[in-house]
């Protein structure tokens, strides 16, 4: 395991934990009858398990023991965004009918740099992957294009590291808030991400060794797009041909939002094409 690999790992879910203090709102005012129904259910679920499972003493100490270093690492933010957010996704979008969302995950953080289209991604002089420019339009359900759409993209570099999360990294690498152009439409140069391991040497990582599951999500771009008057969409972009496209431990693919970019004609890389169909605001 390299240096960085490892200073990632035991960092990222740390880093999480502090970021999601600092910009959440827990919302006040949750029901006192919907916390005892939620917390009712979650531990009839445990009690249930318990009891159909057989589960031992030595069972339940490992888990105690784990659960407290879940905490102690750092990584309820991660395990939470890998196990139970895409079904929290999947209730809040249910109703929309422009572009399939998927989950937000640990890494975002908002007020990145602002450009105007045509735009590139902060990124180092020899920032290392395939070029690919991404480019596209936003529009409402009814077809009109939103001029002046805003485009956040922030993604892992080609060895799959976060900035802000990951220690050695420029701030902003690789995060942008990008303008739209008149017609909704944007061009965004970056490059291509590298799949994501979730950090392997945390309390997550030891859950995945133990349960022999593996720790990937397919490589990513993560957006919200937003305009006057819309729903913003918080969402993920995968890539044709990743093996994890089909099996992401965060089970946050959907067939709608697999891209397939093509050599780019007249320049280095790849490109593709993908609009963003934002519903009206309820
Ligand atoms: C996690 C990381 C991601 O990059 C992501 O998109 C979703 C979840 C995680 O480690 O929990
Ligand atoms: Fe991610």
């Amino acid at each position: 395991m390299t240096t960085k690999t490892h200073a990632t790992a035991a960092a990222s879910g740390a880093n999480a934990t502090e970021r999601f203090r600092e910009n959440k709102h827990i919302a006040a005012g949750t029901s006192q009858e919907r916390v005892g129904t939620l917390a009712g259910r979650v531990i009839k679920a445990i009690n249930e398990t318990v009891l159909e499972e057989k589960v031992t003493y030595d069972e339940y100490n490992a888990l105690k023991a784990w659960l407290i270093r879940v905490g102690e690492d750092g990584e309820w933010p991660l395990f939470l965004d890998v196990w139970v957010e895409h079904s929290v996704e999947e209730v809040a979008n249910a109703n929309r009918h422009g572009s399939k969302g998927t989950i937000e995950g640990p890494y975002y953080i908002p007020d990145a740099p602002s450009q105007n289209s045509p735009a590139t991604l902060p990124m180092r002089e020899d920032e290392p992957g395939t070029p690919l420019l991404f480019q596209g339009q936003v529009r409402n359900t009814a077809g009109e294009p939103l001029p002046g759409a805003l485009i956040e993209l922030w993604h892992a570099d080609g060895l799959g590291f976060y900035s802000q999360f990951a220690p050695g990294l420029p701030e902003w690498n690789l995060r942008g808030s990008i303008t739209a152009g008149d017609q909704g439409k944007f061009q965004i140069n970056t490059i291509q991400p590298a799949p994501y391991q979730i950090p392997t040497d945390g309390a997550c990582g030891a859950l995945i060794a133990a349960a022999g599951w593996h720790a990937w999500r397919p490589a990513h771009l993560h957006l919200k797009v937003s305009a006057p008057g819309h729903q913003l969409i918080t969402t993920q972009l995968y890539f044709e041909g990743d093996e994890h496209v089909a099996d992401d431990i965060a089970s946050a693919v959907k067939p709608e939002l697999v891209l397939a970019p093509t050599e780019r004609s007249g320049g280095k890389g790849r490109e593709v094409t993908y609009d963003f169909i934002l519903d009206p605001e309820e």
